[in-house]
Order: structure tokens, then C-alpha cells, then sequence
């Protein structure tokens, strides 16, 4: 299976998409996720991603789209993906489209998690990451078992540095712009599904396994 997981920060993409891994064995190709490795690495790509992730702008498009060509690549999206934060863009989207056809594939699914700001806002300022393991909590929602400690692994758990409330305002405006456009261009192409991402984690959960199965 190849999906995408489409909707705002915040959204409930990473944690969806998590849970769609382990019950389909297939990766979670998220952007955000190499990106910031890049950044925790020091490299080329990451001092590059850097200055645009931490005020909440997007990392050129020729940049993730060389990211993603080679990432899909790899023997272990020979049985599909999960496309977390990508595409975000009108001509991202379409360089996918162009790649998957070269590679004689396509998309299966596009799932648009669909929230408001207040919720995104709310989710985001409460959340907290484990810098090992990639562990995600919530305050409220899914709090570690020891506070500040990574349930998992036991690493010291941060805040992201675009989440705070400037940054993440400037991310939804971002999304309105440049991403939201994609509904319309998955929905030309008929395999955009619509699911309401407001309450329990396990509840979104099943509402996606309904479009997807
Ligand atoms: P990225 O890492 O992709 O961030 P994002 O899209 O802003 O999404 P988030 O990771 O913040 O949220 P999410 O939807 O995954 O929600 P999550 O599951 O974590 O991108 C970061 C930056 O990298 C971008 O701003 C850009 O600079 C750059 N970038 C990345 N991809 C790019 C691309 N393709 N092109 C250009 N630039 C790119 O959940 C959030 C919180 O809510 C968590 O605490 C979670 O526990 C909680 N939660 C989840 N579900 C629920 C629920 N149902 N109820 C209550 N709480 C919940």
C-alpha cells in the first residue's frame, strides 16, 4: 500500500502514521523527520533546513523532492509507504507523480486529516519528543509515565523548537497557502479521503483503517 497523510500541524499525521506502520510492516517516510535528523547531524542539508524549520517557512521544493525521489527507492518501500509531511507543495506533488510513474507506480490512498486551529494549537504546544527514539507525548493526551522521560527508551524528552505559538501560527498560514491546495488535486484525481482527526488517537485510528481498507 501507498498512502499519503494529507492535513495541517499538527493534525495527527506522525502519530497516525506510526500506527498504520506497524500494522501494514511498511515505513513512515516523514520529511520532517529526516530533516530534522539532518539538523541534530550538523549536515549540509540540515544547516540548509534549519533557518526555514525554525520560523515555521518550507524547505525548497527541489530540496525535499531529491530527499524523497531517493528514499522511495530503497528496498524497504518495495511494498509500499507511508508519505508523512510530503508532499506540502502543488510541484511537489506532481514530482511525485512524475517518480511513482517512472517507477510504473501509484498512490493507493490520500487521507486528509482534517482539524481546526485551536485544536492544532492546543496539540502542539503540549507536545513533547523524545530526541532518541523519536516518542511522541502529549500534556494532556498522552502523557509520558515519568514527566520530562521518554516512555520507550528512557531519553530526556524537549519540545521541538517550531513549536511555539508564533512559529506554529506561522506553519498553519504556511499550510493554508501552499498545502491545503493539495485537497483539490488529489480530489481531481478522485482518491482523496476526508477524515475528522478530533478525538481519541485509537478512534482516528479506525476512521482511517475505513478509508484505507
Ligand atoms: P513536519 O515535521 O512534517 O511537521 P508538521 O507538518 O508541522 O506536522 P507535525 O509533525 O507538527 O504534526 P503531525 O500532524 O505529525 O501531528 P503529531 O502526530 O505529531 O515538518 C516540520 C517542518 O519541516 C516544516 O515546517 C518545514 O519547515 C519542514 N518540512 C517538512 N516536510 C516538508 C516538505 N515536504 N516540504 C518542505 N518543507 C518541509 O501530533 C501532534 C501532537 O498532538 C502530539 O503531541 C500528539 O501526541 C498529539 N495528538 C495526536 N493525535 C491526537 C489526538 N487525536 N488527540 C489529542 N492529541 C493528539
Amino acid at each position: 500500500m501507498r498512502l499519503i497523510l494529507l492535513g495541517p500541524p499538527g493534525a495527527g499525521k506522525g502519530t497516525q502514521a506510526k500506527m498504520l506502520k506497524e500494522k501494514f510492516q511498511i515505513p513512515q517516510v516523514s520529511t520532517g523527520d529526516i530533516l530534522r535528523q539532518a539538523v541534530k547531524d550538523n549536515t549540509e542539508l540540515g544547516i540548509q533546513a534549519k533557518s526555514f524549520m525554525d520560523v515555521g517557512q518550507l524547505v525548497p521544493d527541489d530540496v525535499v523532492i531529491g530527499l524523497i525521489k531517493e528514499r522511495i527507492k530503497q528496498a524497504d518501500c518495495e511494498t509500499g509507504f507511508i508519505l508523512d509531511g510530503f508532499p506540502r507543495t502543488i510541484v511537489q506533488a506532481e514530482k511525485l507523480s512524475e517518480t511513482l510513474t517512472e517507477m510504473g507506480l501509484t498512490i493507493d490512498n490520500v487521507v486528509d486529516l482534517e482539524v481546526d486551529a485551536e485544536e492544532v494549537i492546543n496539540r502542539l504546544t503540549g507536545r513533547s519528543t523524545c530526541p532518541d527514539c523519536g516518542g511522541m507525548f502529549h500534556e494532556e493526551s498522552r502523557p509520558p509515565k515519568v514527566p520530562g522521560v521518554c516512555d520507550g527508551c528512557g531519553g530526556t524528552l524537549a519540545q521541538r523548537q517550531d513549536d511555539n505559538k508564533d512559529t506554529i501560527l506561522k506553519r498553519l498560514e504556511v499550510y493554508q497557502e501552499s498545502t491545503a491546495p493539495l485537497k483539490q488535486f488529489y480530489k481531481k484525481q478522485g482518491n482523496l479521503k476526508t477524515v475528522i482527526a478530533r478525538g481519541s488517537v485509537e478512534e482516528i485510528f479506525s476512521r482511517v483503517l475505513e478509508m484505507v481498507k
